[in-house]
């Protein structure tokens, strides 16, 4: 990285740790939050979900706790990702149901935080997400590709 993208990338940190810090009382809330309106405006994901969600909530809520505390080292997290994005191609997951994903999550977390929220954790969010998500579609459209190639093998 250079020192711009390096100064960026640690102030992001701040921004996403800070947003997390103000979120934190209510993060049990915000994740149900979450999925009622993941479901209520994408109902069609609903069923690539597990009828019960509870292990699920926890799940998500320390991959975004693993992205923020390890968000100065890429190299540390883009392997998980990639993997993370390889099973979710399994599950069923496409590239736009990233993007509806992405936009419940940010706005989720604006109305969580309040009139706390700022451009700036929009901002670092953004890019958050887009790193992540970025990740995983990369590694499951290989994915997909290989079962291609061992189905026309087969
Ligand atoms: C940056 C984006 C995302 C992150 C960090 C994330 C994180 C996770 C994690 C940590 C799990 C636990 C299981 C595992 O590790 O494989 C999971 C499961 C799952 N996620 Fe995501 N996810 C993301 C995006 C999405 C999107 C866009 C969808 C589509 C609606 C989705 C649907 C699912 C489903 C269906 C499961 C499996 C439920 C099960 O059968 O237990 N995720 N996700």
């Amino acid at each position: 990285m250079t020192d711009d993208q390096t100064m960026r990338v640690s102030e992001d940190q701040r921004l996403l740790k800070a947003s997390l810090d103000l979120v934190a009382p209510v993060a049990d809330e915000l994740i149900a939050s979450f999925y009622d309106r993941l479901f209520s405006t994408h109902p069609e994901v609903r069923g690539m979900f597990p009828a019960v969600l509870d292990p699920q909530r926890d799940r998500l809520l320390k991959a975004i706790i693993g992205l923020v505390t390890h968000y100065d080292r890429p190299q540390h997290l883009l392997p998980a990702f990639a993997a993370l994005g390889r099973r979710h191609q399994r599950y069923g997951v496409r590239v736009e149901h990233y993007a509806a994903v992405g936009a419940v999550l940010l706005g989720t977390l604006a109305e969580y935080a309040g009139e706390a929220w700022t451009p700036r954790f929009q901002g670092a969010w953004i890019r958050a997400y887009t790193f992540a998500a970025g990740s995983m579609m990369q590694a499951g459209a290989v994915a997909d590709e290989e079962d291609d190639e061992q189905r026309l093998a087969a």
